[in-house]
């Protein structure tokens, strides 16, 4: 996996690479990051990257020519191109597993106030981290790079991603860990037990029952159980 991302501040990635299970995923070689900052692609004889609006307004528009020539400079036949933008797709934990099986990434981070919107018709997906709106696309593009990154082969164990939330469409079920009783809080007697398909069975019902409490729009996309439902409902 390879990713690209153009943007006018690359500096932004460094503490991503720098730090943690993607720090040591990048040194064992997991994957290839690189960034482009569109700004070196201006023909802009000052070195603009953006211009006035066409009908008026505040602010400043990304103009196309800088961004299409970086992404030409980077872009393969194998390559997916995704712009982070607030209108686009909601990036959820489905779209990261897709993602990580590709080979190569295109990120456009934008700044300021907008893109030409004739930029969209270059991309393969336009995408956003949700309802509501970041100074430019660098913040999203980290969040979403770090989702993707955890998903490759060999970056964390691949158990703890089997049970990661929404990877079954659920909420993941409580964890606890030493010592057996806190303030008077003690763990759940069953994960004392050893009994691992008693535990197996008490996690996938706390997961169904956390979920059916924090965010019971999810079990809407499920096709559950007779049983499953009674615990969702009991
Ligand atoms: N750029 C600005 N806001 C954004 C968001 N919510 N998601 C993706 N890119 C963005």
């Amino acid at each position: 996996m390879k990713i690209t991302v153009l943007s006018l501040f690359p500096e932004y990635f460094e503490p991503l690479l720098r730090t943690s299970i993607i720090k040591r995923a990048k040194e064992k070689d997991l994957f290839e990051f690189e960034t482009v900052n569109f700004r070196e692609f201006t023909k802009e004889k000052h070195g603009h990257v953006d211009d006035t609006p066409y009908g008026g307004g505040a602010g400043m528009v990304l103009s196309c020519q800088p961004i299409l020539d970086a992404l030409k400079s980077v872009r393969t036949p194998r390559s997916k191109v995704i712009l982070l933008t607030p209108q686009g797709d909601v990036f959820q934990q489905k779209m990261a597993l897709d993602l990580s099986k590709e080979e190569h990434l295109i990120f456009l981070c934008g700044h300021y106030e907008g893109f030409d919107e004739r930029i969209r018709d270059y991309v393969d997906l336009q995408v956003s981290i949700g309802d509501f709106v970041l100074t430019g696309g660098e913040g999203a593009c980290m969040v979403i790079c770090d989702a993707i990154l955890r998903l490759i082969p060999g970056v964390i164990k691949q158990e703890s991603s089997h049970d990661d939330s929404f990877s079954n469409g659920l909420l993941e079920y409580p964890q606890y860990t030493k010592p057996p009783v806190y303030e008077g809080k003690a763990v759940p007697e069953v994960l004392l037990s050893g009994h691992h398909a008693n535990i197996a069975k008490y996690r996938h019902e706390q997961a169904l029952i956390k979920t059916a409490k924090n965010r019971p729009d999810l079990l809407n996309d499920l096709d559950l159980s007779e049983q499953d439902q009674k615990v969702v409902d009991s």
